[in-house]
């Protein structure tokens, strides 16, 4: 079931953090706060039991000693300063897919904004229908909720705009992140983080659209399964240190938003050129795999929609869709 904190709960959580070191009386919470003794007494078991260590010392009080990794609202909601996305927070500990949920949210009427976010997935997918790797409580694995104002011919623009958004929470977080197109993040030449968008459309516009995202932030390689330790690296690896979850979460779904609402006000431009400058794969020779072959050639550029250019030795060809292959590494 989705995990929406009591808003006391949250309160209590808040004042504790905000005592930082110092213990707080449980008087002076329930003056503050109008609960009874009673209620904070309950919130913070329920804290505890959701692995907030809290100490209790008879005249003294409450202190926050630690608190756990984890994607919560109660996490979440403080660190986040956006106006739609991530203002509705469902949480799982474990679910097939953030992405199968998010859709049928979307179907039911979810707003523009609500994300899906789990500790764990037993059926997450990635493109083409591959597997994407879900372990507990270590990785960020959500999906979002859209309803932007597009024709479905537009679609793909929301797809390298996540891109560009997720690449730049990981350079925030000091990681070097770059992206394959369309929309695979690197760090190196191994990839850190993945996109699935899906949608539904009626002729004119976008329904809606769920973006789905996965990125692997405190796995270590042993995590991974043996054929994708050498294809595969995480924020943890780059870094040689662990990133706090909810406070890159918080930073993609923050940079998300600033590229959409730069997006609704002056189109794609932006995205394409942010994402131009990126990019991992233009200047790089590539064999693109499509549906009926696989071109090889120099990827030269995205164009006004988001398709790759790629120069081969008969011609350039235009190309929507397909699973590239950076070959050598890139010329000057
Ligand atoms: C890819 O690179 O192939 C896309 C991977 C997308 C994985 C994410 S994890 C959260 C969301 N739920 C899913 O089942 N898939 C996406």
């Amino acid at each position: 079931m989705p995990l929406e904190p009591s808003n006391s709960e949250e309160l209590v959580l808040g004042f504790l953090a905000e005592a930082g070191d110092e213990f707080v009386s449980g008087e002076a919470i329930s003056d503050k706060l109008g609960l009874t003794r009673a209620a904070v007494w309950k919130h913070v078991e329920s804290l505890r039991a959701q692995g907030y260590q809290i100490d209790a010392v008879p005249a003294r009080g409450y202190r926050l000693s630690a608190i756990p990794d984890r994607l919560t609202p109660l996490e979440l909601r403080p660190l986040l300063n956006t106006h739609d996305i991530g203002q509705v927070l469902h949480h799982f500990e474990v679910i097939s897919s953030t992405n199968d949920h998010a859709r049928e949210l979307a179907e039911e009427g979810a707003g523009h904004g609500e994300v899906v976010i789990a500790e764990s997935q037993t059926g997450g997918r990635g493109r083409r229908g591959r597997p994407w790797v879900s372990p507990p409580g270590l990785n960020a694995y959500f999906s979002v909720v859209l309803r932007p104002e597009l024709p479905p011919a537009r679609a793909p623009e929301l797809t390298l705009l996540a891109s560009v958004a997720i690449c730049d929470a990981l350079r925030q977080a000091n990681v070097p992140a770059a992206i394959k197109w369309p929309n695979d993040v690197l760090a190196g030449e191994r990839k850190i983080a993945g996109i699935l968008t899906e949608l539904a459309s009626e002729p004119e516009r976008v329904h809606w659209a769920v973006v789905g995202i996965g990125v692997n932030v405190n796995a270590a390689a042993t995590d991974f399964p043996p054929e994708l330790r050498e294809l595969a690296t995480s924020v943890l690896i780059e870094r040689g240190a662990p990133a706090p979850r909810a406070l890159f979460v918080a930073a993609c779904l923050t940079a998300l938003e600033d590229w959409l609402d730069r997006h609704a006000e002056e189109g794609f431009e932006p995205v394409r050129l942010a994402w131009r400058e990126r990019s991992a794969t233009l200047g790089r020779d590539v064999i693109v795999k499509t549906e009926g072959r696989d071109i090889q050639g120099r990827a030269e550029d995205v164009d006004e929609t988001g398709a790759l250019l790629v120069r081969t030795e008969q011609r350039l060809e235009r190309i929507l869709s397909g699973d590239v292959v950076h070959l050598r590494t890139r010329n000057p």
